[in-house]
């Protein structure tokens, strides 16, 4: 298509405008810091580039003003709608492949999602996360936290929580006491873990709001395959956060947020009529001290932890 600027015609690989685009970036001159400075200037370049690839209308512009003002709207102390367009958009992911070490020898990473409440109450080794009964198949999961090399990590933090059967987490239903299924473990002198849950079930990420809705207007569903979700962290390693997956999900190859990888998928055991899921985590080097931590979105009744 051919671009106007005021009267005058442009061939496609004409820039419209491209002085605009300069004087922002120029204006950036002062800025003190200068990773600020790179990753706007590259922010506003690709923000322009957009505007004139999709020869964006002034009416498309206030439509997108409109839902990100909508988005913000949405977001309270139990919900993160930017978290959840993040996701959706695959965003959330490429931040991961992007920033994440992988490599032989180390666990997959993946998204955190919304969910996460902060650092929960610390239960002992086989110890149950449900706070209720629930008529779900239950499930024991163990494995052991390692370097990269397979050698044990002890006292490692290990941060778990999932859905229940009604497809949401505590912080979404009043219903459910609030940690029901979601707890925090120590790896033992070697490297061990185990506690006893339920069988996850796949789920719709919340879609009652603006990331639903473009969602729906591209085509797209908003379940997730059954999952539960871990954080790991200790003391000279990356924290590691990622997931498990059941086999067979309907929805494993088309999760709404792309977080499926095949090494986190598993097939529980049954083990004395019991399901089981042993899986090692292993951790990379941290090669700064203190590896960064999440923030939770959401508020729940959690000791948020400085950890
Ligand atoms: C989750 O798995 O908890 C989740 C991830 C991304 C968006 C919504 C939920
Ligand atoms: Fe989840």
């Amino acid at each position: 298509m051919i671009a106007m600027i005021g009267k005058q015609e442009l061939a496609p690989t004409e820039e419209v405008f491209p002085e605009l685009t300069r004087d922002v970036i120029d204006r950036m001159s002062k800025a003190k810091s200068a990773r600020l400075r790179e990753v706007m200037e590259i922010v506003v370049r690709h923000l322009h580039g957009i505007v004139r690839e999709a020869e964006l209308t002034q009416s498309e512009w206030w439509q997108a003003i409109d839902f990100l003002s909508r988005a913000g709207r949405m977001c309270s102390e139990s919900r993160q709608e930017f978290v959840l367009l993040s996701d959706i958009l695959g965003v959330s992911m490429l931040v991961d492949a992007v920033d994440n070490v992988a490599g032989p020898g180390i666990s997959d990473s993946t998204v955190l999602g919304p969910f996460y409440a902060g650092h929960q109450r610390e239960l002992a080794e086989g110890d149950s996360i449900l706070l209720r009964e629930e008529a779900s198949e239950p499930l024991v999961m163990s494995g052991r936290v390692t370097d990269p090399e397979g050698e044990p990590i002890a006292g490692a933090l290990i941060e778990v929580w999932q859905t229940a059967p009604n497809q949401l987490y505590d912080v979404q239903d009043k219903d459910q006491p609030q940690g029901h299924l979601r707890a925090s473990f120590r790896s033992n002198s070697a490297g061990s873990y185990r506690f006893r849950t339920i069988i996850p079930v796949s789920y719709p990420i919340p879609d009652d709001g603006p990331a639903g809705q473009l969602l729906a207007a591209m085509g797209r569903h908003p379940f997730r395959p059954a999952h539960i979700h871990f954080m790991i962290s200790a003391s000279g390693y990356r924290t590691l956060i990622t997931h498990l997956f059941l086999d067979g999900d309907q929805f494993l190859e088309s999760d709404a947020v792309f977080g499926v990888k095949p090494s986190l998928v598993v097939s529980p055991e049954s083990k004395g009529g019991i399901n089981t899921v042993n899986y090692d985590f292993a951790l990379a080097r941290e090669s700064h001290i203190g590896s960064t931590r999440p923030p939770s979105f959401v508020a729940a009744n959690s000791e948020k932890s400085s950890q």
